[in-house]
């Protein structure tokens, strides 16, 4: 069996695949999110080490029982969160994570030394602030003196497979979050960080998804029971790690997948580096070696959770869902815009924020939920309309909590006006991971093959007519970001 890693934010997940991607195993572990202060997320790489370690010595102990041997251990997680580490390896300061705000200013400054479509032609993208390049300048202007003990900056993942093997290393999918990796070239850009005043030793080297990075350490072999040796996967970051699952391969670029989680996410595959001018939606080298597009919008299924945590506690999601279902198209004449954290694609902006218009006595608590679940699917179609001239995709796979309303699925699939597939079962990330790994452990002679044998099954959502309400939508939106 294959081993796949996902370092989550709120846990870590490790699973065991059979070579006909079967999961035979699994085990997972939390550990906090720190909020310091408003704006900030941390969380502590130790607590990643020690439950991840937990989770592989469930794992080893599950596999055990089966007689099953661990052939290989890929990697991924959590995107664009910055590791310090010292000259010895040790962690300098908590990492700030992927959705961490503080770095403002220092966004400010890069597009002040880079011209946005200079940074945007080499990068894939503009300054964003949850990027880890934003967050070492922060480092350096708020705290030298851990900045100066600085020698290394590692992706939440690439951290773990420092910790495992000895090795620091990254591949693209997760290096081109950190914002200064030439795209075209796959390698760190030089005119980037000589811009910015940084040292290019601070970055490790850059290798393929698929590439073995070193080996398990002997005494973290002992403590999980894993075999000492066992070959470790550089693997890839959430997105294209759960895009490998899903079969999005960057050479047949017209399936992609919607994600109804917390946040909304759009994965497009795309075999040429074809960036957004204006970076409204990320561009990120694809762990298969081509490219992808992703569009995050900022309150998905989390915005559904919102109003019942809010609104309707003693409610399930069901029951929502239900009583959503009773209320007609364009929830009459109530509009929702979902901006409850601000809103990364198209609009870039952290200080948008949402709002129900056109409330009147007719209005209940169903006719919240519906507008609540359009307007959450009208923001993906904004997103979706940045990608759509970029990447040719005629099919999204669906995934995420949400994923399960049909009713929801309808609407986006009317919204974006593309065809919705549900998928038979739902890989992630830690899944994604597996299959890199599968070519390491000499089950398939190349990430292709595993691809080409491994695509999950799928079956098609209906389409809802969604124009009249999405074009009012549109409108309101327009008409309050004219107010000051
Ligand atoms: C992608 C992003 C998130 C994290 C979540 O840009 O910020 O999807 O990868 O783990």
């Amino acid at each position: 069996v294959v081993l796949g890693l996902d370092l989550g934010t709120s846990g870590v997940k490790a699973v065991a695949l059979d070579r006909e991607g079967r999961k035979v195993a699994e085990a997972g572990g939390s550990y906090p999110l720190l909020t310091p202060r408003p704006g900030w997320t941390e969380q502590r790489p130790q607590d990643w080490v020690a439950a991840t370690l937990d989770a592989l010595g469930k794992l080893a102990e599950g596999l055990h029982a089966l007689g099953a041997a661990p052939l290989a251990l890929g990697l991924s997680g959590q995107m664009h969160g910055l590791v310090a580490l010292d000259a010895q390896g040790e962690v300098v300061r908590p990492a700030p994570l992927w959705n961490d705000q503080r770095t403002g200013a220092q966004v400010q400054a890069i597009e002040e030394r880079i011209p946005r479509p200079d940074l945007i032609a080499r990068t894939g993208n503009r300054a964003v602030t949850g990027f880890q390049l934003p967050k070492l300048l922060w480092l350096r202007d708020t705290e030298p003196e851990a900045f100066r003990r600085t020698w290394h900056a590692l992706l939440p993942k690439d951290y773990l497979g420092f910790v495992l093997t000895g090795e620091m290393r990254t591949e693209p999918s997760d290096a081109s979050g950190v914002g200064a990796l030439n795209l075209a070239e796959r390698r760190w850009d030089q005119d980037v960080l000589r811009a910015l005043d940084l040292d290019p030793a601070l970055f490790p080297k850059v290798v393929n998804s698929w590439d073995v990075t070193g080996t398990l350490r002997p005494d973290l072999a002992r403590q999980t029971g894993l075999p000492a040796g066992l070959p470790v996967v550089a693997g890839g970051g959430d997105n294209a790690a759960a895009g490998i699952a899903l079969g999005l391969g960057s050479a047949q670029p017209g399936t992609g997948s919607v994600s109804l989680g917390t946040s909304g996410v759009l994965f497009a595959p795309l075999t040429q580096p074809r960036p957004d001018p204006e970076g409204r939606v990320h561009l990120f080298a694809h762990a298969d070696g081509g490219y992808h597009l992703l569009g995050v919008t900022l309150a998905c299924a989390g915005a559904l959770q919102w109003l019942r945590d809010r609104l309707a506690p003693e409610a399930s999601f069901d029951t929502l869902l239900a009583e959503a279902a009773q209320v007609p198209g364009g929830a009459e004449g109530l509009t929702f815009l979902p901006y409850l954290a601000g809103e990364r694609s198209p609009h870039m902006n952290p200080d948008l924020r949402g709002a129900w218009v056109g409330l009147s006595l007719a209005h209940g608590r169903a006719h919240l939920t519906r507008a609540l679940l359009e307007g959450t699917a009208f923001a993906l179609a904004d997103a979706f309309e940045v990608m759509r001239p970029l990447a040719p995709v005629t099919t999204l796979l669906a995934t995420g909590g949400g994923a399960r309303s049909d009713l929801w699925l309808e609407l986006v699939s009317g919204a974006l006006g593309v065809q919705v597939r549900r998928t038979s079962q739902e890989p992630g990330a830690a899944e994604g991971a597996a299959l890199l790994a599968m070519p390491a452990a000499g089950l398939y002679p190349s990430l292709k093959d595993v691809m080409q044998a491994l695509q999950p099954g799928s079956t098609p959502v209906a389409q809802r007519d969604a124009r009249a309400a999405r074009e009012r939508f549109l409108q309101t939106q327009r008409r309050l970001q004219e107010r000051p």
